[in-house]
């Protein structure tokens, strides 16, 4: 499937983007192992956060649904998983394959954990070194990718661990091993993360600390089910928040978005670069923040992204690229070396589709410089990317001319819907199957 965009439009209207994908994920691992049954209303009904459903249930966890967003988990506590058939297949899923390697790595079974093209290039050193040194048996493909072979049975002893990069995923994956290890599992970060696997513990009655920035489980307790409304997921609502910010005549509302500190950079970044952006209604909702957003069209200018905002925008800069090309001026990002390691090379694939529409962009190793300027038309790659497709489809909306994005599918793994919604709000976006 690939995007077809015609040029120009404006974004408005009301909206509520699709569910959170770092919390749908957790509310059905966390479901799955607690004692009850976990209720989730405003779940992703995206592939990767199904393909978390689908190992559940390869494991023997009874899970009805989605449907409308809602998902019954009947858990099956800590130490009621069966040992799964087959090998476990992640799609495209980081988020699943990291964080049910700390899970699985404890269990009495062995088991497999693999995924697509995409997912079988990406790193897996950064779960196994920790995994290894709590007392896994955990073994990747060459160069520790995937598949994943994790044998059963092994001890794990609890371990205190400095991460070496600002990674939730890592993070989760210590923490979540650290329920099966003996003893106190404590982690700290270079920086801060999303903080969704601390908060959902809580919310399930597990004990988590965060002292001084050490973030520590003691193993061994148990889970109680916990009802769970999953926000809109600020990582798709960051699309239209640019897409509003740069098209002229843009005055959109989104609903219902969270809004976790750890999770905001993009809002921070936009507002520097002088996006007319507001928070309304702000409210907690099961243990998370949430706001609706007000958007409207503002002229943006270049500006140096503040290291700290780095981690905290880490799925958006693809979105935020796309704020720097229409911005005045020129946007530098340094300290951004973990996006040639996501989906695809973050880095590379922005560069390639921002040179073919004709705005000036410089690579550095760990970040890029963007000069603001006209952006023309042309067909783009998307590296089987999901974020790259998004953004270069909202890219439209300052274009002299038409835009083709080749390459669409994997949309589905985070906005199923996309481009109807996009439609809704004013894109000129038709999605043509090939
Ligand atoms: C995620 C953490 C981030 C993010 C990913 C989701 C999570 O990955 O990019 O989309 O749900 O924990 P890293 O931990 O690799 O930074």
């Amino acid at each position: 499937m690939e995007f077809k965009l015609l040029p120009g439009g404006d974004i408005t209207g009301e909206a509520r983007v699709p569910g959170d994908k770092s919390i749908s994920h957790r509310s059905i691992m966390l479901g799955a192992l607690a004692e009850g049954v976990t209720r989730v209303s405003g779940f992703l009904e995206g592939e990767d956060a199904l393909a978390t459903v689908a190992a559940f249930r390869d494991m023997g966890v009874q899970i009805e649904g989605p449907e409308d967003g809602r998902v019954t988990i009947h858990g099956v506590g800590l130490n009621g998983l069966r040992a799964p058939e087959r090998p476990l297949d992640l799609g495209n899923s980081g988020t699943s394959i990291r964080l049910l390697a700390g899970l699985l790595a404890g269990q009495p079974f062995s088991c497999d954990l693999t995924g697509d093209e995409s997912l079988r290039g990406r790193p897996m050193g950064r779960v196994i070194d920790p995994l290894t040194l709590m007392g896994a048996d955990i073994h990747g493909a060459d160069g520790g990718r995937p598949p994943l072979h994790i044998s059963g049975g092994k001890r794990l002893t609890g371990i205190r661990y400095d991460l070496p990069m600002a990674s939730a995923q890592v993070k989760s994956c210590v923490l979540l091993a650290g329920l099966y290890a003996s003893g106190t599992t404590s982690v700290t970060e270079p920086a801060p993360t999303r903080d969704h696997t601390e908060r959902m513990l809580r919310g399930f009655g597990y004990d988590v600390t965060n002292r001084d920035g050490v973030i520590s489980l003691a193993g061994g307790g148990s889970l109680q089910a916990a009802a769970i409304d999953v926000p809109a997921d600020i990582s798709s609502a960051a699309f239209f928040l640019v897409a509003a910010s740069i098209a002229p005549g843009s005055d959109l509302l989104l609903t219902h978005v969270g809004i976790n500190p750890t999770r905001i950079g993009v809002i921070n970044i936009l507002k520097l670069m002088g996006a007319d952006i507001t928070l309304r209604n702000q409210r907690e909702v099961g243990g998370e923040p949430v706001a609706d957003i007000l958007v409207r069209h503002a002229p943006l200018r270049g500006i140096e992204i503040p290291q700290d905002q780095v981690p905290l925008a880490i799925d958006e800069f693809p979105a935020l690229f796309i704020a720097a090309a229409c911005a005045q001026g020129r946007t530098v990002l340094r300290g951004a070396g973990e996006l040639r390691v996501k989906e695809s090379d973050r880095i590379a694939s922005m560069a390639e589709g921002l040179t073919t529409l004709g705005i000036h962009n410089e690579v550095l190793d760990d970040g890029i410089i963007i000069d603001g300027g006209t952006i023309g038309g042309g067909v783009i790659r998307t590296f089987h990317d999901h974020r790259i497709a998004m953004s270069f489809a909202i890219a439209a909306l300052r274009a002299e001319e038409e835009i083709r994005v080749l390459d669409c599918d994997h949309v589905a793994t985070s906005f199923p819907g996309f481009d109807a919604l996009a439609r809704g709000l004013g894109l000129q976006i038709s999605a043509m199957t090939d």
